[in-house]
Parts: C-alpha cells; structure tokens; sequence
C-alpha cells in the first residue's frame, strides 16, 4: 500500500512546526519508561483505554468528519497537522476512527519494531479504497502499493532482487551522481531558487527517471511546474482527502475526486509505458547491433533485468516500474528537505558532516558507492531526521493477524496500526 505523502502545503506546515514542536521520543526513552509492555498479562489495559478524542469523536463515519473543516481548520488532505496534534495531545500511541473503524497509529520506534517483528503468514495491509476502486473499474494492473498477500510477494520478490535491496540499489550510484551533479551545477548557476520543495522535487524526479528508464527527462533545467511533479502532487492530495472521507462516494459514483484521481493516475501510467516502450526499443536496437553486452558492463539497466526474469510479464514489468516512480519522487525530496532544514537548525552537525564528506572524498571528485559506505555520520544524519520528523505523510501501514499487546494496551487482530 502506498505509505501517504506529504502534499506540498502538508511538508511546508511541518517544516515551519519543526522550529516549535517537541522531538519524538527515541528508543532509550521508552525502554527507561517501561513503557514496552506486553510481558505482563496483569497490567495490560484494554484497547478502549487507549488514548485519543472522545466523544463525537468516536462516532463510526462522522466521527472522522469532525477532525476538519467546518468544524477545525484542517482541510481533508490536512490528515498531517491533525496526526501531529493528536500525538502531541495523546502521546505516542493514539487511537482514531477513520471511517468506520479505528485506526491505532503509533508514534514510537520501539511500538514500530514490534508491530514490523511480529510473525505473520501473509503481507497484508488495510485495503486503500481509492486505489481499489480505481484498480478495479479501470483493469490497470494493481502495482506493489496496492496488492496484497500472494500476489504482492509475487511481484515484490523480483523488484526487491533487482533493485529495493540496498546492496542491489548501490549499482546505482554512479547513474544518480551524473543526476547530482548536474543538480548542484544547476543551483550554483541559479544562484539562489524560491522553492526548494520544487526544485528537489525535479530532482528526485530526474533521478528516479534514471533508475526506472535510464533515461533522463531534462527536469533539472525547467524552471516552471513540470508535468511529472504536478501530477504526483495531485496524485497524494486526491489520495489524502479520500482516505479521510466519512462516506467513500467514489466507491459507488464516478465522483469529482474520482474522476481526477483516475485522469492523474492514467496520465502518470501513459508517461511510464511510453518511456517503457523505448527504453525496449533501445535494448533490442543495441541487441541488433551487438553493443548490448558493453551497454551493460557500463551501467545497470532495471528494465533489462526485469525483462530478462521469467516470472515477469508486460504487465507485472509496468507495475513494478509503475510503483518505484510514484513512490521514490516525493519520498526522497521531502527526506532531502526535512535533512537540510534540520542541519540548519544545528549548524554544528552540519559542520561536522562537511568535515566527513571533505575528509572522505579529499580531491577526488566522483562519488562512489565505497565513498558513502564510509560516511557513517551522513548516514546518522538521515537517519535522525527521519526519526525526528518522518518524511511522509503516514508510514507503513499493516494489520496483524493475532492480537498483540503494544505500549501496554491490548490491540486485538485485524485492527488497523500506521506506524508513523
Ligand atoms: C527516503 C525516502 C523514502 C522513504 C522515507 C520511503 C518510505 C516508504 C514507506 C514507509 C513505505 C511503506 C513500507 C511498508 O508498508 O512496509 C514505502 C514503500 C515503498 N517505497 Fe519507499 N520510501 C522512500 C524512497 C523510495 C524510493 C526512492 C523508491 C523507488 C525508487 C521507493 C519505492 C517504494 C515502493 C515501490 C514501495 C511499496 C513497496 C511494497 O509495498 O512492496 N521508495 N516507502
């Protein structure tokens, strides 16, 4: 399932709560606190005792209605500012009706690690309506964000060999620093930018057009709004305001938000096929002509790998390339974005950071996979900020087949968790 993203409205309020807001709490916290709970039978709380709103709060399908507006300031897609506000009144585990049921989400590393480490025989994850409805009415293919058990793990396994594993994804690096540096270049000509957001966001788009199509799509230069980064905006906005949706109309009527979300997702699905269809025509053309080996031996191809797997179809190939380009673009801009602002924010960890990179790369100028795997403190770096404020707009989201206990209260199976 898509892990839901900050619209760009959304990312902006966070960066500016950042300044004010209390940190999340870290894994020493909760392990002094005793807060792990689950051992002992005698002190867990039952899940009615969990906190969060009460009252209306609580009534099925309206209840969520009364978190936005008329009622507060939020906006449907706002799910962001009343999650924050909901952890800073409750604390890190929290339970909310979403529609019909609760949802629990859970705020804490250690609650995480519980919900991610508890055994369960298949992948499974809250249906997303939209996505469904729109999967279903349309027969595009399902892609890794909206399938699930079996089916999921079937189409999983192979992306996940070629190209989700770090050690896999590290083939990459040299395709991403022609990126970077073009990036860099970009900025030093431009001098200073009036949105950072956007320009990250052509960026990442630039680099993730390289790891699914080899190919780049000149985003790096433009200076307006381009189509990819507005489409996967409206993409994760339409997606927020449905989830948040007391009555799921679309499910039964083509409704305006359905109909938007449907021209956005066939829109981004007509750019993926066609880059699709040539990159194939590039690898058959170098076939013909006997480059193909030393095309290769030069850089790593996804597209090449999936094809040449045989538990891959056109279809399962579209999916697959379908899902890391939605998910990877706004994902690794916010990720840049909060890592910036958290190192202005401690001007000597971004001291201390300059002085790895400097020592590390000393006068070479190319930056390889060996460089990174040594910058330990660049990774501890975004590592934190992504502790310190998750780059989207939900995280994972899974329900369990068992019941668990988790930070004392008993949550019983199939109940929703978002691990935030
Ligand atoms: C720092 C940046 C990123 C963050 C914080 C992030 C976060 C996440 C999260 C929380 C999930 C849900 C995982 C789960 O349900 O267990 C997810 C799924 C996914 N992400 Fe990312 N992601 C990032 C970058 C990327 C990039 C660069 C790509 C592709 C190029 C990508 C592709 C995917 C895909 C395909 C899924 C669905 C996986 C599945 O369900 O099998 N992500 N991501």
């Amino acid at each position: 399932m898509w892990s839901l993203r900050l619209c760009n409205r959304g990312i902006r309020d966070l960066l500016l709560r950042m300044t004010t807001a209390s940190h999340r709490s870290s894994t020493t916290d909760a392990a002094q606190m005793g807060e792990i709970s689950g051992q002992d039978s005698t002190e867990i709380k039952p899940f009615s005792q969990i906190p969060g709103p009460k009252g209306l709060y609580n009534i099925p399908f309206l209840g969520t209605a009364f978190h936005f507006k008329p009622f507060t300031k939020y906006v449907p897609d706002d799910l962001l500012n009343v999650l924050s506000d909901a952890r800073d009144k409750y604390g890190d585990i929290v339970k909310m009706r979403m529609g019909k049921d609760y949802i629990v989400y859970v705020y804490h590393p250690d609650y995480a690690k519980t919900v991610f480490q508890f055994p369960y025989k298949e992948h499974l994850r809250i249906g997303l309506d939209l996505s469904e409805t729109f999967h279903d009415r349309s027969g595009v293919p399902r892609d890794l964000g909206t399938l699930q058990g079996d089916a999921w793990a079937a189409l999983r396994k192979p992306s996940q060999e070629k190209m989700l594993r770090p050690a896999v994804v590290a083939n990459y690096v040299p395709l991403i620093e022609r990126v970077t540096n073009d990036f860099v270049e970009e900025l030093r000509k431009k001098g200073s930018v009036d949105d950072l957001l956007k320009e990250l966001m052509n960026y990442t788009t630039e680099s993730v057009a390289m790891l699914c199509f080899n190919r780049r799509l000149g985003y790096l230069e433009s200076n307006s709004d381009t189509e990819i980064v507005n489409l996967i905006t409206k993409f994760f906005i339409d997606f927020q305001t449905s989830i948040t949706m007391p009555f799921k109309t679309y499910k039964l009527f083509r409704t305006k938000l359905y109909k938007r979300f449907e021209k956005t997702y066939l829109d981004i699905y007509r750019i993926g096929k066609k880059e699709i269809s040539a990159q194939r025509k590039m690898l058959e053309k170098l076939q013909k002509e006997g480059d193909l080996d030393q095309y290769l031996q030069d850089e790593p191809n996804f597209i090449y790998s999936l094809l040449n797997d045989t538990r891959m179809t056109d279809e399962k190939i579209n999916s697959v390339i379908m899902s890391l380009f939605i998910a990877g673009i706004d994902s690794t801009a916010n990720t840049i974005a909060f890592v910036l602002i958290n190192l202005a924010l401690n001007p000597e960890k971004q001291d201390r950071l300059y002085q790895e990179i400097k020592e590390t790369m000393g006068d070479e100028n190319t930056l390889t996979k060996e460089h990174l795997a040594e910058m330990s403190y660049l990774k501890a770096c975004v590592k934190e900020s992504q502790r310190l404020v998750f780059p989207l707009m939900l995280g994972a989201i899974r329900y369990l087949e068992e019941d668990i206990v988790l930070a004392g209260y008993h949550i019983p199976k199939n109940v929703s968790i978002i691990l935030y």
